[in-house]
């Protein structure tokens, strides 16, 4: 449902899926994400902004995400709110151009350096990880205020760890959200579910600071019990959320004294992004339904 673009079209103008969006999106505008972030600060979270689009299909579109990133910085800082941001290449133009897109993160990578602040470049799909690990691995080499994601259900990404420890990079570990072919991923939970618990434990043993992003309790689980064994201190890596998704484990977690980062996402192309957090769980088809009815 996320690639159909007709669907699309009705679902953002309909008033109900506005509404359904709420639950998961903080908005369309900096102003609303920014309230959405202090929000959760009261709370004892920090954030993560992260604006909405992928695949550009113009060099202007590319710029203008470059753009709006550098005024959500500049609204993190204006406001004293504790948020960095997350991005995405072909937001940026990966697909047009990858010297330019580069250039265009670059921008966003230096005004954050400039604010004492950090940028987290999403994975996207297998198509385009080599070049995301490529744009990353240049930006990385210049600046320390960079991280990268990598997806546990991608054969390839044990080795990727590696090379990205040999750069000292911050990385953010989760399952993956975009469906893969089985010449290369895992296709059975459990498996992607190993991986991600023996990735976690190479990436907490490493010293380096990294997010381990999942609302699954089972990896939650033995996040804790891998920390609790080595002697890792909760202030050495964090837990990562999406905003709306398992709030109750979000609360738990913090008033257990672990660090809890979530994500925070806003924009006007939030179908995308909402019809991912349906196919993950159909549950929250309920939700959606509930939303048509009332009305
Ligand atoms: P899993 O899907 O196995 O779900 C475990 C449990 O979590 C479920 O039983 C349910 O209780 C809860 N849950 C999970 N998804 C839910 C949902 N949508 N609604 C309600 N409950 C839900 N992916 C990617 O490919 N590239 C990226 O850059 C990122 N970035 C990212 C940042 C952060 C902070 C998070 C938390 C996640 C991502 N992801 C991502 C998405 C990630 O790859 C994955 O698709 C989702 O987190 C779901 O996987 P879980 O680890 O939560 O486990």
């Amino acid at each position: 449902m996320s690639d159909q673009p007709k669907l699309q079209q009705i679902a953002t103008k309909a008033e109900f899926s506005r509404r359904t969006a709420h639950r998961f999106v903080a908005g369309e505008e900096i102003p609303e994400a920014i309230d959405a972030v202090r929000q959760l600060n009261q709370k004892g979270f920090t954030a993560t902004l992260d604006n909405l689009g992928e695949f550009v299909s113009t060099k202007e579109a590319a710029v203008a995400a470059s753009d709006e990133y550098i005024r959500a910085l500049d609204a993190i800082q204006a406001s004293s709110a504790d948020s960095n941001v997350s991005l995405k290449l072909t937001q940026f133009g990966l697909l047009l151009d990858e010297g330019a897109c580069e250039q265009n993160v670059e921008r966003v990578v230096v005004r954050a350096r400039e604010q004492n602040n950090f940028v987290r470049i999403d994975m996207e799909n297998s198509p385009v990880t080599d070049a995301t690990l490529r744009i990353f691995t240049n930006l990385r080499k210049k600046y320390d205020n960079v991280g990268i994601v990598l997806q546990s259900y991608l054969f390839r990404t044990e080795k990727d760890i590696q090379d990205m420890l040999q750069l000292k990079a911050r990385m953010r570990l989760c399952k993956g959200a975009y469906k893969e072919p089985p010449e290369i991923s895992f296709k059975k939970k459990a498996d992607t579910d190993a991986n991600y618990v023996k990735l976690m434990k190479i990436l907490l043993k490493s010293g380096i600071y990294h997010g381990i992003a999942t609302h699954d309790p089972g990896m939650i689980q033995a996040t804790k019990d891998f920390v609790t064994q080595e002697r890792i201190g909760r202030d050495q890596f964090e837990f990562q959320m999406l905003y709306g998704i398992r709030r109750d484990l979000q609360n738990h977690l913090i008033k257990e004294g672990y660090r809890m980062r979530i994500y925070v996402p806003y924009g006007h192309e939030w179908y995308s992004y909402l019809m991912r957090r349906m196919a993950e769980r159909p549950a929250n088809l309920l939700f959606v339904a509930r939303n048509i009815f009332r009305g």
